[in-house]
Formats: structure tokens, sequence, C-alpha cells
């Protein structure tokens, strides 16, 4: 769809050799013409909720953590009003993994400012990518999606059949939420389970009873055949898995870093054992769309030593610098993109691109021989160095930043910003 939405915008843009991306963005629309069919209110504010039996405060929307989970089908135009009715720090919803028009991107500072308390902000938006998303307050965002200012986003390609659940894990004062639930489901009922990391560190996610294929990831269909597999799936945080199976017999289980969040039933099986599947190999893979590559940047992450403040202390930097003194990367509309990332420093670093999806090209010099993954959220281990690519098709200035929300918040954000 790149040449409809070159035409759509009336630039005389000249892209790179057409690629079959599978991006549907909407640009064009700033606010989209015509009717919500889906409207929704968030109100954000201090909450007591119950985890596992015990109270903890937490800043919710609704009164709720996890917020509302918005469903919506492909077409739908989403209007989202957002209220704050008490959080002192202020508020936004950042739609993420959601490739939305760069005004409804939710970044304090950035492309709106914060909803304070008494203020509200309407985001508006078509629902043109299907999948599995989330979003979440930008605003002092460690600590508001710590305490819970975040929700599910699922788009359908129509209404739903089978079982399709959605689970959210999420950290709350050191207790994982959801409390383990059981819902039975009729042997032979295929099951879709999307899968949803809102911490800012890695989680382990293993099914016990059943074998299962991996759909999607950070929204996108993988390529088929997609093999059925038993393993361990590593998900970064902000990332996305769907696991598809068919319900067997006997019960399955859900376990997230060796404990049962979700099941079917009684499960009493070992955890932990399970080999973590690597996704650069898995699915069909399909030839590389891009030839070559109109702008290359170098992202080194590392840490260093913040000497700005009254106290020295660590930064978390990108090529030697913490925000706000990282340059932004200056790309045109049209461009084909390249990032290298090196990680330099003795921690993980969960890599997040607001407003596009990049295709993994090479993981530590390893090609990804496996369907095409288009990610929007990706674990750069210590030592490792990604290359990923994507096209420049979304204008605007997006956040591009380390989902360690305390490492972004610690210096590890820059921009992408179009000519
Ligand atoms: Cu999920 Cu900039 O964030
Ligand atoms: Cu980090």
């Amino acid at each position: 769809a790149v040449g409809a939405l070159v035409t759509g915008t009336g630039l005389a843009v000249a892209p790179a050799p057409a690629p079959a991306v599978p991006h549907d963005h909407q640009y064009q629309d700033a606010q989209p013409a015509g009717e919500p069919t889906r409207r929704f209110t968030l109100t954000a504010g201090t909450a007591t909720v119950s985890v596992g039996g015990r109270d903890v405060g937490a800043w919710a929307f609704n009164g709720q953590v996890p917020g509302p989970e918005l469903t919506a089908t492909v077409g739908d135009v989403l209007e989202v009003t957002l209220r704050n009715r008490d959080i002192a720090r202020g508020v936004t919803l950042h739609w993420h993994g959601y490739d939305v028009p760069n005004s409804q991107d939710g970044v304090p500072g950035v492309t709106q400012d914060a909803v304070l308390p008494g203020q509200e902000f309407v985001y508006r938006f078509r629902a043109d990518q299907v999948g599995t998303y989330w979003y979440h307050t930008h605003a002092v965002s460690d600590i508001g999606v710590r305490k819970g200012l975040y929700g599910v986003l699922v788009v359908r390609p129509a209404p739903a059949t089978g079982v399709d659940v959605t689970v959210a894990v999420h950290t709350l004062s050191g207790l994982p939420l959801p409390a383990p639930r059981t819902e039975p489901v009729g042997a032979g009922t295929p099951v879709r389970l999307r899968l949803i990391n809102t911490d800012s560190t890695t989680h382990r996610y293993a099914l016990a009873g059943t074998p299962f294929r991996v759909a999607a990831i950070d929204g996108y269909d993988l390529r088929g055949p997609t093999p059925l597999v038993d393993t361990a799936v590593m998900i970064p945080a902000g990332g996305r898995y769907d696991l598809v199976f068919t319900a067997p017999a006997t019960p399955v289980a859900l376990f997230v870093d060796g404990r049962q969040v979700h099941s079917t039933g009684p499960v009493s099986a070992a955890t932990g054992a399970w080999p973590v599947l690597d996704p650069l190999g898995y699915g069909a893979a399909a030839t590389a769309p891009w030839a070559r590559y109109d702008r290359k940047f170098t992202l080194v992450l590392d840490r260093g030593l913040d000497l700005r403040g009254l106290l020295p202390r660590y930064a978390h930097t990108v090529n030697g610098a913490a925000d706000p003194d990282i340059p932004s990367q200056v790309v045109r509309l049209g461009d084909v993109v390249k990032f290298t990332i090196v990680n330099r420093s003795p921690v993980v670093h969960p890599w997040h691109l607001h407003g596009h999806h990049v295709l993994v090209l090479t993981r530590d010099g390893r090609p990804a021989t496996g369907s095409p993954l288009w990610l929007d959220s990706f674990d750069v281990r210590p030592g490792e160095v990604w290359k990923v690519a994507f096209l420049a098709d979304n204008p605007g200035m997006w956040a591009n930043h380390c989902h360690n929300l305390a490492h972004a918040d610690a210096g590890m954000t820059l921009h992408l910003m179009y000519s």
C-alpha cells in the first residue's frame, strides 16, 4: 500500500523499490474522516486494587488494572477519550506497536502535552493493523506503567471465533497480575492465546499440556507454514506473541517464569525445562524486500556517568549521550532506513521504535532465515549487535527508546525525525 499512501499525501516522493511491506499506514488522516465506530472513555486515577487478596495502591484506568480491554475489528474508527482525575504528574495514551498518525502517538513533550488532572484528550485513529497491541501512559512512564496505567488493545480481522484470550503479564508491587485463572475449554476448540509483556524486563512463557504454533509476533502474522513447537518463548518488555493450538482433552496451563498464570484445568507439570524458541529461524522464509538502504544509523547502547546533576549518577547512553542530548536521526519520507544496534553495556535493552515496525536482518551476525519478523520491541542483550531495517512511511517525530522504562527515563531515549 506504499504507492497509495504516497499518492494520498500528494507528495512527490520517489520511494525505494516497492517493497512487500505488510504495513498499512494512515498518516494521511491525522484524524480519520468518518464517524467513530468504537468509542471508549478511559479515566485515569489513583485507586486501590486487590492483588491475590491484598489491597495495593495503584494508578488505574476506570478503577481497574489492567485498564479496560479495547477491542475492535479492522476498519473501525476508534475514538478514545482520556480523562485524568487525579494523577498529578499527568497522563497520556501511547498505542504500543500501533503505527498511528504522529499526532495520536501520546508522547508528552513531543506529540502533545501531558493531560493534567481535570483535563482530557481525545484520540482518534483507524484500526488498520490487525493483531495484539497494548496501550499505556507515556508520562513519567516508568512509574505510570508500573503503577498500572496500561491495558490491552486487540484488533481482529473479524469477530472472534473459538477461544481468543489475552493475557497481559504485569508486576504490581512485586505481585504478578493477573491472578491465576482457570477457564475450561472444550476438546477440539481452536485457541488463540495473546501474550503481552507489559513489564520492563523479559519474561519466559511456556505452555504445559500442548504443542502450539506461534501465529504472530508484535501484531504481525508470521509467514506459514509455522511448525508446531513445544518450547518456551522469551517475550521482551513491550513485546507480544500470539500462540495458537487446538485444545486437547487434557488441561493446558500457561507458565510465566515458572509460575502458573492461566489454565484450562488442573495441571501439575514440571516447569522450566523447555528450550527457548528462536524466532529468527521460525516459519517460512521470504526474500528481503530491500536491496539498498537510503540511510544507515548506528546506535551504541552503553552506560556512562551523568555529571549534569548535583551528584554524578549512572545514565543509560546512546552513542555516548543521554536524553535530551542524543541527536535525532533524520530521515525523509520514503527512505529505507537501516539501524545497527550494538549493546556494549552489561544489561539487556529492549529496543522500541514508535510509529514503525522494523524488519530483522541479522542478530549478532546470524541472518533471519525464517518468516520475516516485523518487530516493534526486541531484546538487545549484552554484547549483541542487531541489524534491522524499515521504510520511513509515517512522518512525524517519533520516540525511539529502551522499553526498560527506567532506562528510558534515565536517558535512553532519542527521536526519529522526518525532515
Ligand atoms: Cu510502549 Cu514509548 O512505549
Ligand atoms: Cu535499556
